[in-house]
């Protein structure tokens, strides 16, 4: 999709799975923030758009806003929740106003215990300084972070500072055929240095074709280790136009990791929307479904098991953090591997517990094909 230039533009099928995104995340994540020992939290968007389409649909900002309102009773008194909007044109700024003002009107007015602050800036600069300025304590903060193009608009210093925090949250949204452009201009090269933290990245120009998006989503996800993120997952999706878009989610908390996965699998087939690991080039597509297609999860779970056995809750850890798939998914396919006798389990049983280890069912060798008998 080109880069649109009105004040605000029609909503995409991918855009939209991605606000379902959004919202099913901070349905889980506002809850968890208002029910810890946080006195105050922070979400925040670096590329906050206009807060509308074109047929009136909100916005990423008005999406959070709403779930954050529909429950605005569980900030407690003394707590605080803080929305920090950065957006670089002014009159998206304006129009952003305009739909915040009225989501507030919709519930009734704006509770005192929650503040949205707006910057007309850049996110590269503007974002850090308000943050610090609103909350210089160490307080929960998850930065939505959907600018357009690649990521060279996003430097690392952002996810280190959430890194940094307790319970500091990253989603970053980009389209990978820029990704992989501004990693074969010489122009990106300073921008891009920024963003990954390191010059690692550059190397992606001698990759193979095919291999240039898997090179940079894993050098992407080793910065924001290296940044201290503990867990990062990334996926693609792409819809009907073959419009596609990546996102990458870093969290320092399994729990982050779960509840982002339950989200995603949200967007099934009527979103039109199809999703693919972006690690693994030679993936297809498929839609996230109530019964999902789950042979690639098996082939890399068999995969896993082939370097010995392992604990069942280590391998839900590695479908949950390696593989777009759930930990349940991890389960499911665990159990049917044990039906068949394709792996078996130190306990024996059908259904696979947490705790339990399995290995590859030993295969008795196959013999050698027998010497044809000799003719004289
Ligand atoms: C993809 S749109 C955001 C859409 C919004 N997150 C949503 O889902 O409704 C990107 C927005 O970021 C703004 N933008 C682009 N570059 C920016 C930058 N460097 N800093 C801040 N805002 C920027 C654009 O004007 C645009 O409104």
């Amino acid at each position: 999709m080109a880069t649109p230039k009105d004040t605000v533009w029609p909503l995409d099928p991918h855009t939209q799975a991605k606000h379902l995104i959004i919202s099913e995340y901070l349905k889980a994540w506002y809850p968890i923030c208002a029910g810890g020992q946080f006195k105050e939290f922070t979400y925040a968007e670096g590329f906050a758009g206009p807060g509308v389409y074109v047929g009136e649909e909100p916005g990423s900002p008005v999406v959070a806003l709403d779930v954050f309102l529909r429950r605005r009773e569980l900030l407690r008194p003394g707590q605080h929740l803080n929305v920090l909007l950065i957006e670089e044109r002014g009159d998206r700024l304006e129009e952003l106003r305009r739909q915040v003002d009225r989501k507030f009107d919709e519930y009734g007015g704006r509770p005192s215990q929650l503040t949205v602050t707006f910057r007309k800036g850049e996110c590269t600069t503007a974002l850090l300084p308000t943050l610090q300025k609103l909350t210089p304590r160490r307080s929960p903060f998850f930065a939505v972070l959907d600018g357009w193009g690649g990521p060279d608009a996003i430097p690392l210093d952002i996810a280190r500072s959430a890194a940094n925090r307790p319970g500091g949250e990253v989603l970053v949204t980009f389209q990978p055929q820029h990704l992989v452009r501004f990693a074969t201009t010489e122009n990106g090269a300073q921008a891009g240095d920024r963003c990954f933290g390191s010059d690692d990245w550059r190397a992606a120009v001698d990759q193979p074709k095919k291999m240039k998006k898997k090179f940079l989503v894993d050098c992407y996800r080793n910065s924001l280790f290296k940044a201290g993120f503990r867990y990062a997952a990334s996926f693609e999706m792409r819809d009907e136009k073959k419009n596609e878009l990546h996102l990458v989610f870093a969290s320092n908390h399994l729990k982050g990791l779960t509840k982002m996965k339950e989200a995603m699998w949200k967007v099934d087939k009527q979103h039109g929307v199809r999703f693919r690991d972006p690690r693994d080039p030679d993936q297809l597509e498929f839609y996230f479904e109530e019964k999902p297609e789950l042979s690639p999860l098996r082939r890399a779970l068999l995969n896993k098991l082939e370097e010995g056995p392992g604990e069942v809750s280590e391998l839900r850890e590695f479908a949950l953090c390696e593989t777009v798939y759930r930990d349940v998914h991890a389960g499911m396919v665990l159990k049917d591997l044990l039906k068949v006798g394709t792996i078996e389990s130190s306990t024996g049983k059908r259904v696979p517990r947490k705790q339990d280890r399995v290995w590859l069912t030993k295969k008795e060798p196959t013999p050698p094909p027998l010497s044809p008998e000799p003719l004289f």
